[in-house]
């Protein structure tokens, strides 16, 4: 693990939601987990920028201190136990204590994708790192972060999930596996915890557009065919979920897996190919 000086803390921004606030976030050098960092920032709260990428963390965590906030880049192989506990202690370090953590990190690249596929087809490199990465990285960050969250008396943990962990498709089984996993992580952190102030949550998260892993046209289009709203998410739209999960406002929420997908994981499996159908044939009944 090691540490961005440049990105060390500045003076924080008074009057946000998370004002006073430490928050951990994994994976947040690029992506979903970088717009996170960004509004959560905004809201006032200190950042840990922990990504295997230590370019990419120090970049979103220069952002947030040039525009007035406090964050530290710190560069942590979420899968590796002896860099996680030595990320939590820095940070607690750091900014003296740890309210929050954002189990964001997952392992998604295209070499990944490829090796994940069927089961009987499964490349078994492929379903180590995902299980490594998704489900013991996000256990190893609970086992460390949560003793100084309970330190600073309670606060909220969070796992990034996906429909995939609560549905059969036809790909990515590995990454399904190492989802589900986290979304019953969320449930016993709920359980074990909650009496101390702890709070645990899992977001099922449906397509948001990332710039990093852009859709093939066609696949883009299925997929929004199949989400209720006008367009796919946003990645502060998943933001202000974070942040609302992450603050007070939520404080009756623990132990849920909250859909943030555009109401892709609420409809009947016919539906897209219904609506298809009825405009064929000119008609919205049957
Ligand atoms: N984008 C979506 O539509 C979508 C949908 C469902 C769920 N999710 C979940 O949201 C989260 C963020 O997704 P994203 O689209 O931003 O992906 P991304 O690939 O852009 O970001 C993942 C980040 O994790 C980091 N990372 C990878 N391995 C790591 C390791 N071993 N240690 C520390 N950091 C590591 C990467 O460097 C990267 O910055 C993931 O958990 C993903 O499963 C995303």
């Amino acid at each position: 693990m090691s540490t961005s000086k440049s990105a060390e803390a500045s003076s924080g921004k008074p009057g946000g939601k998370l004002d006073g606030k430490v928050v951990v976030i994994t994976g947040a050098g690029g992506g979903l987990g970088a717009e996170c960092a960004r509004v959560l920032a905004g809201h006032g709260a200190a950042i840990a920028v922990v990504d295997i990428d230590l370019a990419g963390a120090q970049r979103v965590a220069g952002a947030i201190v040039e525009q007035g906030g406090q964050a530290l880049a710190l560069c942590t192989d979420v899968s590796d136990a002896r860099q996680v506990e030595a990320m939590a202690a820095t940070v607690a370090a750091h900014f003296g204590r740890i309210d929050v953590l954002y189990n964001n990190a997952a392992i998604l690249t295209n070499e990944q994708r490829a090796g994940d596929r069927d089961v009987v087809n499964m490349d078994l490199g492929a379903w180590d790192r995902a299980m490594a990465v998704n489900l013991r990285g996000a256990m190893l960050c609970a086992k460390y972060v949560i003793p100084h969250i309970l330190r600073a008396g309670g606060g909220s943990v969070m796992f990034a999930t996906s429909g995939l962990g609560a549905q059969g498709d036809l790909t990515l089984s590995a990454y399904a596996a190492s989802k589900a996993g986290v979304a019953m992580l969320a449930k016993s952190i709920a359980a074990q915890y909650g009496k101390q102030g702890l709070r645990s949550n899992a977001i099922q998260i449906g397509l948001v557009e990332n710039p990093g892993h852009p859709l093939p046209p066609d696949i883009r289009q299925i997929l929004l065919d199949n989400h209720l709203t006008p367009d796919l998410g946003k990645p502060r739209q998943l933001a202000d979920i974070v942040a609302f999960l992450a603050s007070d406002e939520s404080s009756f929420i623990t132990g849920h897996t909250l859909a943030a997908d555009g109401g892709f994981s609420s409809h009947t499996p016919s539906m897209a190919a219904m609506r298809a159908y009825f405009a064929k044939v000119g008609s919205n009944s049957l």
